[in-house]
C-alpha cells in the first residue's frame, strides 16, 4: 500500500511539472501477441539410457499444449535425482559419472517428463534384467531379447541369494538371446566379480542355442585373474553366451591331464536336464552304464540296438568328453540267445568275436578305452570265475577278447577290471596274475581297472598305494573305474565318506600311472546302490538333488592341488 501511493504521487508530480500535454497515443492497428500456451504434455526422448563414464547422451524434449501440438520454442528446465551418477545441461545432454542409476528430468511450465539413466561399470555395457537362476552350482543369466546388441562386451556380476544346494561362489553364465550376428570380429569380453576371480578356472565363450547339447564351444579362455577378465575373438551367428564354470572337478583334471570320469544312465540322461548339465560341467569322460553291454547292445543274435548307446556317445562327443567303452566279455547281462541251451565253444568264440568287431569298431575314433574283460576272478579270490564263458569255451576266451578288441580299434587302451580288488589281497592277487600273465603272453592289454564299489570303512591309502603300486610296476596302466562309497541308511557319516573319496583319489594322483577315476553316477538320484543293496545308498559325490556332498568337494580340492 505504502508503495502504491509514492508512486501515485511521483506521477502525479512528473504531469504537474511538464507544463505541455501529452500527444494522444496512436492506436495500433496489429493485435497483441496472444498469450504464450499452457504446456499440458512433455515428453523425452529417449526414456531410457545406458551409458558408462564420461559418456554423455543428448536428450530431447516436446513440450504440447491441451490440444496436442508442439509448443515452439518452449524452454525446458533440466535436472539429475543423482548428480553423482550423471549430470544433465541446460541443453538436455547427460554425462555419465559413476555407475548407478538416476532420473533424468524436463520441466516446462508446471510440467515435467524422465528419463532413466542407468550406468554402467566402464568401458562395459552391464547387463541387466532378465533371470538369474542358481542351480548346480551354476548362476545362470538369461537376459531378454534386445537387452543388448552386438558387438557388445558384458559384465558378470556376483548374485546374492543362490537357491539350496547351489555352491556359492559359483561360475556363472551369460547368455544372449536370440540369436546374434557377429558378421566381423567382435571382442566379447567378461568381466569377473572380484569375489569369483580367484575360483575360476576357465571361461568358456559359447555360441549355439540355448540348450543343453547343442552348444559348440568355440574359444575356451583361461581367465586373467589379475585383471579379472576373459577375451575372444568371435565371428558366427548363434545365441552367444559366456560361460565363466564354477570351480569344476572337470576344469581342475584338465589342467593336469586327468580323466575324471561317471557312469552314465541314458535314462536319466535323456529325461533329466540337470543331469546332462552337472555331468558335462564336472566330468570329462563317461563310461556307459549299461547300454554297450552284451544283452541291451546284442539283444538277438543278428540284432544290434545301439540307439541308447549313441545317444550317451554322442553326448559325450558334442560336450567333448571321453568315452570309455564298457564292456564286452562280463558274465551278467548277456543276451538269452547267447546263454540259453546249451552252448559250444565254438559257438562262445564266434559269438564273442563278432560281437566285438561290431561293437568296438562302430565307436572306434570315439571310444579311448575298453573294460574287454570284466569281474574273471572268483569271489573267493582263487583264480578264475568259474563263468558260462570259461567253463564252456576256455580261459583262453579272454586273451582272444583283447585281440579281438586292438585289431577292431587300434587306438583303445584296453582293461581287466574287477572288484574287491583294490587293496592287496588274495582277489588282487589272482587280478594281478592273470593281468602279468596276459601280459607276457603279449596279449594286448593296457591296463587294470579297480572298480572301488565301498562300503565304510573303506581302505588305508597305504592298502591302496601298495596294491597300486605293484600294477604300475608290472608295466600296466591302473584306474579306479566305478568308485562308490555306499552308507547303510540312517547313518550320518557324509563326512567320514567324503575323507574316503579323499584318500582314494589321493591314492591315484600319487601314482604316475594312475590317470583316470570314475564314479558310478554322480548323484544319488540315480544310483544303483539303493535297488542293488538294500539299506544303502548315498554312495555318490553329488547328492539327489545335485547339490554336492562333501565328496565332491574332498575330490575337488584333491584334483586342485597343484
Ligand atoms: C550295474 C549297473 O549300475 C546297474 O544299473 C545294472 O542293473 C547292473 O550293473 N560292476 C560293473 C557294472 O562292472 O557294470 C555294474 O553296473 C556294477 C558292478
Amino acid at each position: 500500500m505504502l508503495r502504491r501511493v509514492s508512486l501515485l504521487a511521483l506521477a502525479v508530480f512528473v504531469v504537474g511539472c511538464g507544463g505541455a500535454e501529452a500527444a494522444p497515443t496512436t492506436p495500433t492497428s496489429s493485435p497483441l501477441p496472444p498469450p504464450p500456451p499452457t504446456v499440458a504434455v512433455v515428453t523425452v526422448s529417449p526414456t531410457t539410457g545406458s551409458l558408462v563414464p564420461g559418456e554423455s547422451q543428448l536428450l530431447t524434449a516436446v513440450a504440447r499444449d491441451a490440444a496436442g501440438t508442439a509448443i515452439a520454442g518452449a524452454t525446458f528446465t533440466w535436472s539429475s535425482s543423482s548428480v553423482s551418477v550423471a549430470t544433465v545441461a541446460s541443453d538436455g545432454r547427460a554425462t555419465a559419472l559413476t555407475p548407478g542409476t538416476t532420473t533424468i528430468s524436463a520441466t516446462s511450465g508446471a510440467v515435467s517428463a524422465t528419463a532413466l539413466l542407468t550406468v554402467n561399470e566402464g568401458g562395459l555395457i552391464a547387463v541387466s534384467g532378465g533371470t538369474v537362476t542358481a542351480l548346480n552350482g551354476q548362476l545362470r543369466l538369461e537376459i531378454p531379447a534386445g537387452a543388448l546388441t552386438a558387438p557388445t562386451a558384458f559384465v558378470v556380476r556376483p548374485v546374492a541369494a543362490p537357491t539350496p544346494n547351489a555352491r556359492l561362489l559359483a561360475g556363472t553364465a551369460v547368455a544372449i538371446t536370440p540369436a546374434i550376428t557377429f558378421a566381423t570380429p567382435a571382442t566379447v569380453r567378461l568381466r569377473y566379480p572380484t569375489a569369483l576371480a580367484a575360483d575360476v578356472v576357465e571361461t568358456q565363450l559359447r555360441i549355439g542355442r540355448l540348450t543343453d547339447t547343442t552348444w559348440q564351444t568355440f574359444a575356451v579362455v583361461a581367465p586373467d585373474r589379475v585383471n579379472r577378465t576373459a577375451a575372444a575373438r568371435v565371428t558366427g551367428t548363434g545365441t552367444l553366451a559366456v560361460f565363466a564354470p564354477p570351480p569344476s572337478l572337470r576344469g581342475y583334471a584338465q589342467r593336469r591331464s586327468f580323466d575324471i570320469g561317471a557312469a552314465v544312465s541314458v535314462d536319466a540322461l535323456r529325461a533329466d536336464s540337470t543331469y546332462r548339465r552337472v555331468l558335462a560341467e564336472e566330468f570329462n569322460s563317461v563310461t556307459l552304464e549299461n547300454a554297450m553291454k552284451f544283452g541291451p547292445i546284442h539283444p538277438a543274435a543278428t540284432t544290434y540296438a545301439f540307439a541308447n548307446a549313441d545317444t550317451i556317445v554322442g553326448f559325450a562327443v558334442a560336450n567333448n568328453m571321453k568315452v570309455y567303452g564298457h564292456v564286452l566279455l562280463w558274465h551278467t547281462q548277456q543276451p538269452a540267445w547267447l546263454t540259453d541251451g546249451t552252448p559250444t565253444r565254438a559257438f562262445l568264440l564266434s559269438s564273442l568275436k563278432s560281437h566285438i568287431e561290431t561293437v568296438v569298431a562302430r565307436y572306434a575314433g570315439k571310444t579311448t578305452s575298453w573294460d574287454v574283460a570284466n569281474e574273471m576272478i572268483a569271489d573267493n579270490g582263487t583264480g578264475l570265475r568259474r563263468s558260462f564263458w570259461i567253463e564252456v569255451a576256455g580261459a583262453d576266451i579272454i586273451d582272444s577278447a583283447f585281440v579281438w578288441a586292438r585289431r577292431s580299434d587300434p587306438n583303445a587302451r584296453l582293461f581287466l577290471s574287477d572288484y574287491s580288488v583294490e587293496t592287496v589281497n588274495r582277489k588282487s592277487d589272482s587280478l594281478f596274475a592273470l593281468a602279468t600273465r596276459l601280459k607276457a603272453a603279449g596279449v594286448p592289454i593296457d591296463g587294470v581297472g579297480l572298480q572301488g564299489h565301498f562300503m565304510l570303512p573303506t581302505p588305508s591309502a597305504a592298502q591302496l598305494t601298495a596294491n597300486l603300486a605293484r600294477f604300475a610296476a608290472a608295466g600296466l596302466d591302473i584306474r579306479y573305474t566305478e568308485i562308490d562309497v555306499r552308507l547303510m541308511d540312517g547313518t550320518d557319516n557324509l563326512a567320514v565318506q567324503g575323507s574316503a573319496y579323499g584318500t582314494i583319489i589321493d591314492a591315484c594322483l600319487a601314482q604316475p600311472r594312475c590317470k583316470s577315476l570314475t564314479t558310478w553316477g554322480f548323484t544319488d538320484k540315480y544310483s544303483w546302490i539303493p535297488g542293488t543293496f538294500p539299506g544303502f545308498g548315498r554312495a555318490l559325490p553329488f547328492d539327489q538333488l545335485f547339490g554336492p556332498k562333501p565328496a565332491y568337494l574332498t575330490l575337488r580340492d584333491a584334483l586342485a592341488r597343484p
